[in-house]
């Protein structure tokens, strides 16, 4: 592949031709992909009205630049190994010859049960292939994916539906996770009492256990039965939508991003190449799931569209035993392991003889995403899992930028502990001061994109005002993800964390705002601040606080709250700790000061400054107290 730089000098060049010359360099990327007709033009933007299109004109469908394209060459190499939640079961491999087959085969089934080109399609499905089969079955019929995370409670599942108005859901009767089973079935029935869109829900029987039937089930392989595995690729325009992704706001119902055809085609193959510096024989496992932005594009697009090896694990890494991933890499042999900060210092806690147990030769390259790793972690990575030989790729990006924007290339360009490093070959990445000037040189401010990259969230799904003004408007001009970042003299950046109200929970991006409209729900709760807090497994963790309407039981309404979150959202979204107060910091207009209350969670005090223009600065004192005797933690 021309745009694999797999050393510095071929990295400096696409650089500088990035630089000056970003169409040539984007278009001669996108011709390395199979288009059904060229595109007319490469680029049009408007930063002020959040406005981007890439490859206009061009047409083609993702799925022949992930499965057809390969069977000319490579038909009988695996494209998926499947390592299921059981160390009993036997892992599947499925080669690209029987992928596209079984994507096809899909495809049909979806068709003869009403989808066409544009319907949206919800699924809600455990980590099987069966998941990854769906996502391009969807791609294959130009029908828009929107994958739910299987953890996530039927409240979200069905606002999700509601939100894109689903024409389809794909489930299973239910899902394989550690020693428990996810009754997914019984959670979208709940669900589907108020998604009055969803017209057919599509069961895939993995647990066997027993679950209700309605009126508008089928099941997933008696459904297969009646079609086959002919099924020409739909011809997308490049702008078509592929898929929306939902991820948290700091306000408001979470966000349908949209991604589209041809310009994350492009892009999450070009950055996998190069981040992870691929090789044709490697084994790939990314350990996300595909109900994330990560595994979309690093489990199933991106290495698919390069022709790639890669792993889906069904499980977690606690079972039947802390060296479980270490298991799966030694069995399978896997070159390139990527995972987050959350897991890698909740393995680094366990006792060492699960990692020694394993041969982890071969591996070549470690990966890291989510939330900033901290040294601790990093080094430990370093040093038990890669045998200090790893390079490791502190991968920088988000839902919205589809693909990887700042991440050294393994191997190629310099790492550097907690650093990201320097943003991607085509990536103009800079720091904004409070005023949105830009600064050079060693600095910290708020990290921005000054220009367009193929993979870029091109809406909000059914609200695009809300796009423009979240990542356009601070800082006009610009694409502002809201992170805070430092520089190094020699440009490497290292993020900082979130500036705004969302919290990253063990890599999960939580929006306060929506945790406190559901607690402040409550009957005995008047009003409620949540806020984050540094923790040391899950990097951060929740803390609510709660002004009650009559004297509670605080461990009564810390276990009601964190049932009705759950409930609501899902588990990942419970609060860590609770703490009953007569009352919150709040400014005189009355905006409650979240930012007091992280510094007095993170005992920085010292660095509150000025409180007298607060309307009430001795609350300040009370939560201070209070913090020190009777923070209930919820576990
Ligand atoms: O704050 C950044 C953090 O995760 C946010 C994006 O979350 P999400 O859309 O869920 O996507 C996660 C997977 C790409 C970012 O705004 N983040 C992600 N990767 C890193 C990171 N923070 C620091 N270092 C990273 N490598």
């Amino acid at each position: 592949m021309k745009y694999f730089f797999n050393d510095l000098n071929a990295y400096e060049k696409a650089k500088l031709k990035s630089k000056n010359n970003p169409n040539e360099f984007w278009g001669g990327l996108a011709k390395t992909f199979v288009w059904q007709k060229t595109w007319d033009k490469v680029l049009e933007y408007n930063f002020k009205s959040a406005d981007v299109k890439w490859f206009l004109g061009g047409k083609l469908n993702i799925t022949e630049n992930c499965l057809d394209r390969h069977l000319k060459y490579q038909p009988k190499k695996t494209a998926i190994i499947f390592e299921p939640n059981d160390v009993n079961e036997s892992s599947i491999h499925i080669s690209y010859e029987d992928l596209h087959s079984k994507v096809c085969k899909v495809a049909n089934m979806l068709k003869a049960n009403g989808a066409t080109k544009g319907d949206r399609i919800c699924l809600y499905m455990p980590m099987i292939p069966e998941l990854a089969i769906a996502v391009l079955a969807c791609a294959r019929i130009g029908a828009i994916h929107s994958v739910v995370f299987g953890g996530f409670s039927a409240s979200a599942l069905s606002a999700r539906i509601n939100d894109a108005q689903c024409k389809i859901l794909i489930t299973a009767d239910g899902g394989f996770r550690g020693s428990k089973i996810t009754p997914l079935k019984l959670i979208a029935d709940k669900a589907l009492e108020n998604c009055p869109s969803i017209k057919r829900n599509i069961v895939y029987k993995r647990t066997n256990k027993k679950i209700n039937w309605n009126n508008i089930d089928v099941w997933w392989h008696e459904e297969l039965e009646k079609v086959d595995d002919n099924c020409d690729a739909e011809i997308m325009d490049s702008e078509d939508p592929l898929f929306i992704l939902y991820t948290s706001g700091s306000t408001g119902e979470p966000k349908g991003m949209v991604h589209t055809c041809g310009g994350y085609m492009v892009y999450t193959a070009y950055s996998f190449q190069n981040v992870f510096q691929y090789q044709k024989k490697d084994v790939y496992w990314c350990t996300a799931d595909i109900g994330w932005i990560t595994g979309h594009s690093y489990i199933v697009y991106g290495p698919l569209l390069v022709g790639a090896t890669t792993v889906i694990y069904e499980g977690v890494p606690s079972y039947p035993d802390y060296g479980r991933f270490w298991k799966i890499c030694n069995k399978h042999k896997v070159n390139q392991f990527y995972t987050a900060p959350t897991a890698i210092r909740t393995l680094q806690k366990q006792s060492l003889k699960y990692v020694e147990k394993y041969d982890l030769s071969y591996l070549k390259v470690l990966g890291s995403v989510g939330e900033p790793i901290n040294e601790e972690a990093w080094r430990w990575y370093d040093k038990y899992i890669g045998n200090h030989k790893c390079p490791i790729v502190d991968t920088w990006w988000q839902t919205e930028t589809g693909g990887i924007l700042i991440s050294s290339l393994a191997g190629i360009t310099k790492q550097k502990p907690t650093y990201a490093t320097l943003p991607m070959p085509g990536i103009e990445a800079v720091l904004l001061d409070d005023y949105g000037n830009e600064i050079n040189g060693e600095a910290k401010g708020v990290l921005a994109i000054k220009a367009p990259w193929p993979s870029i969230a091109r809406t909000i799904w059914g609200n695009h005002e809300r796009y423009k003004s979240i990542y356009f408007s601070k800082y006009p001009g610009y694409y502002f993800p809201g992170d805070g970042a430092l520089r190094d003299d020699r440009g490497n950046f290292r993020i900082t964390g979130r500036v705004d109200d969302v919290v990253i929970v063990s890599g999960h991006n939580l929006g306060t705002a929506p945790i406190e409209n559901i607690i402040n729900k409550h009957p005995k709760v008047v009003e409620s601040a949540v806020v984050g807090f540094p923790h040391n497994i899950k990097g951060s963790a929740l803390c609510v606080f709660v002004i009650a309407n009559t004297l509670v039981d605080e461990n009564r309404l810390a276990n009601e709250l964190s049932a009705l979150v759950s409930k609501t959202i899902g588990p990942i979204a419970k609060p860590d700790r609770l703490l009953v107060v007569n009352g919150l910091p709040k400014t005189r207009s009355g905006k409650i000061m979240r930012r007091i209350l992280r510094k007095l969670i993170d005992g920085k005090d010292q660095e509150i400054g000025d409180v007298s223009t607060l309307l009430n600065p001795n609350t300040i004192i009370e939560i201070k107290d209070k913090l020190q005797i009777r923070a209930v933690n919820l576990g």
